[in-house]
């Protein structure tokens, strides 16, 4: 997989509406099929999926929410081959479930218990769709499909034992009753965007982990309110008093329900689950081609609500360079810079795992600055940095408690709050790292978060004439590097996601047509095939007027549509302006919408064969506005997809992972 494939310079497909229809919508020429979804067997021994509410052997189903996904080739017999084009494994999150009030009520034959304490027998299912999954696909005749009997098949969930690697190996804040020494940690939660390495390994976000921990009122006095570990908590969401997602603490004495209640204290952390939060909100490493390698949790990128990996170009002799963003209002971006530098022969390395051990736990985590004139700065976040060592709102002692309470380092020294930065992507034609910031409704003209440079729109949304606070559409930031090691960059954004008719000088800045407009991009990839920016939408603005979709661009290089003056009025009528750096306007030529999903889904994940020609994306929660009183009423699901694509049993919607082929067997997007 060296260079492009097929790198296209036009977009030869024609855009698609619109759409607010209870299909997958994409352009003449193309295919779609479902081939993977909520529930379906993961061994021959596991009963076939009813999708009525009494499935069983949940540990050997697809999970829940399949979000980021990635692609890992195999031979025709079966082998490990980044070549592989017709047969391969998908790595896919398990992020989340759909659920209303405690339960993920379309897995339960009657919807679940909505009240406390929860089941045992329904948390054990809830438990089990969170987590990871790898699965064997391979096409036959150009029909994709998942094999159900396939040894490569593997479920990672929040039970599954994993290891701590990295600086934060070993440290007090980790120690729980499962793991005295801090060396281990069971599962992974709230997977949200991935990343493949240069040495073939996939990589997941731990996002919104620290919604389904329960914290009762008294804890803070507990543990004493000046205590570390109550400012960790509060910083990562969860003061005193706040009530988990799913109630999984209620479900009994046995410790796989007690971990998820903060405030269960024992004798001291190593008889209790004090720690347990902070044993989640890492980037997780999985080898998916060895099932017998346990998942590592790579502290050394940091804790907070992870999102996708960018793995800049590995360059021989060069360190390995990663990008990520905190998936909050006002958080940040983040980079990694290994220690070792890449050795070229370690791509091909059979024990992919020893290779992450090499370049992920040491190194130097960075967090964005950026400045008024379109350039910015890479802080470390480390002891070395007197800031932080020094800082005085929270006692850093080490490089470990740099890793597991990143948000407070990068607090400390003033980085840039963003509007949520989802995922990246780095364009394989400039190697410009590009990042999602969805949207940010408390973004405001002035405050702590008052528009800046980076952040500038706070006027988005311009329907009926009304002026709306915060950037409710989203915007997709850029940064250009000279070297990605470096501590300094340009920066510009690409684009301002708008509806098409909103005002061009305030919200349309990026003059968005009806064949490309769109709110809340979130997933974003760069295909290695074929160099198209693909964009993926999460959002609740413009869904009256369509479902969430999937666009793909031809962007160009950072600084390429000039600067550009924001203007706003104060209440006391005084002015507010904010200069910024944009990205040329976005023609169809250059940026179009190539596929719609059914109701009230996300589209998320994204992954392709190496030769371009399959792309697989995730359908993520169709119909999750169903009221969960209706859970026994087909009549009633907002969605029936994808049965109502002919795929399964039952009329129940469900998460699944979609294969796009094009009809006359060409490269997608050409
Ligand atoms: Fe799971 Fe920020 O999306
Ligand atoms: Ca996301
Ligand atoms: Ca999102
Ligand atoms: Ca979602």
């Amino acid at each position: 997989a060296t260079g492009m494939a097929a790198p296209l310079s036009s977009l030869g497909f024609t855009a698609v509406g619109k759409s607010l229809a209870d299909k997958v919508v994409v352009p003449a020429g193309y295919d779609v099929q479902v081939i993977y979804a909520l529930g379906d067997p993961l061994k021959a021994s596991t009963p076939a999926f009813k999708n009525d509410g009494t499935d069983t052997d949940w540990d050997n189903r697809a999970g829940d929410h399949h979000d980021g996904m990635e692609y890992f080739g195999l031979d025709a017999n079966g082998k490990p081959s980044a070549n592989g084009i017709s047969r391969g494994l998908l790595a896919v999150n398990h992020e989340a479930t759909t659920d209303q009030k405690l339960s993920s009520f379309f897995i339960h034959a009657n919807g679940g218990a909505s009240t406390l304490p929860r089941p045992a027998a329904e948390v054990e299912k809830e438990l089990s769709i969170h987590g990871l999954s790898v699965v064997e696909v391979e096409a036959k005749a150009g029909q994709w499909s998942y094999k159900q009997a396939s040894n490569y098949n593997r479920r990672i969930t929040p039970t599954t034992e994993v290891i701590i690697s990295g600086p934060a190996k070993g440290s007090e804040h980790l120690v729980t009753k499962f793991s005295p020494d801090a060396t281990r940690a069971r599962g992974t939660l709230n997977n949200c965007g991935t990343g493949k390495t240069p040495w073939g390994t996939f990589v997941s976000g731990e996002e919104n982990w620290f919604g389904y921990f329960h914290r009762d009122a008294k804890d803070d006095d507990r543990r004493g309110k000046k205590d570390k570990s109550v400012t960790g908590l509060v910083r990562y969401g969860r003061p005193a008093g706040a009530a988990s997602r799913h109630g999984w603490e209620s479900a009994g004495a046995d410790d796989k329900f007690v971990r998820w209640n903060n405030g269960a204290l024992a004798a001291n952390a190593r008889a209790d689950y004090r720690n347990e939060m902070n044993t989640f909100g890492f980037v997780v490493e999985m080898d998916a081609y060895d099932g017998q390698q346990l998942v590592r949790k790579r502290t050394g990128l940091g804790r907070f609500a992870h999102e996708s990996v960018s793995f800049a170009k590995a360059v021989a002799g060069q360190p390995i360079v990663a990008y990520m963003g905190d998936d909050s209002r006002g958080e940040y971006m983040y980079k990694f810079v290994s220690a070792a530098k890449w050795d070229a022969a370690d791509a091909n390395a059979s024990n992919r795992i020893a290779v992450g051990d090499k370049y992920l736990d040491k190194g130097t985590l960075f967090v964005a600055s950026f400045k008024d004139d379109g350039t910015g700065t890479w802080i470390e976040l480390s002891m070395n940095n007197p800031i932080v060592a020094a800082n005085p709102d929270f006692e850093f002692k080490s490089d470990a408690d740099v890793a597991i309470f990143t948000r407070l380092a990068a607090d400390a020294v003033s980085a840039t709050k963003m509007d949520r930065p989802e995922w990246g992507g780095i364009n394989p034609r400039t190697g410009d790292f590009y990042m999602t910031l969805t949207n940010n409704s408390n973004r405001t003209v002035d405050g702590d978060m008052g528009a800046d440079a980076a952040n500038p729109r706070v006027y988005s949304d311009m329907k009926n004439g009304k002026e709306s606070k915060g950037n409710v559409n989203g915007h997709i930031i850029r940064v250009a590097q000279a070297n990605p090691a470096d501590t300094a960059f340009k920066w510009d954004i690409y684009l301002f996601a708008s509806e098409a008719d909103a005002d061009k000088t305030k919200v349309n800045l990026s003059n968005l047509t009806d064949e490309n407009d769109m709110s809340a991009p979130d997933g974003l990839a760069f295909s290695p095939a074929t160099g198209l920016c693909w964009i993926q939408t999460d959002d609740s603005a413009y869904t009256d007027k369509t479902n969430c979709m999937l666009l793909a661009g031809i962007p160009g290089k950072v600084g390429d549509g000039g600067k550009k003056s924001l203007s706003y009025k104060r209440p006391d009528g005084s002015e507010k302006r904010v200069d910024t750096y944009m990205g040329k306007s976005q023609s169809p030529d250059i940026l179009k919408r190539f596929l719609v999903g059914p109701v009230d889904c996300e589209i998320t994940g994204l992954c392709e064969t190496p030769d371009g020609k399959a792309l697989f994306i995730n359908i993520q929660h169709p119909g999750e506005n169903t009221p969960m009183a209706e859970v026994g009423n087909p009549a009633k699901y907002t969605s029936q997809w994808p049965a109502n694509a002919g795929y399964g049993a039952g009329k129940r919607p469900r998460s699944a992972t979609i294969v796009i082929t094009k009809k006359d067997g060409g490269v997608i997007g050409s």
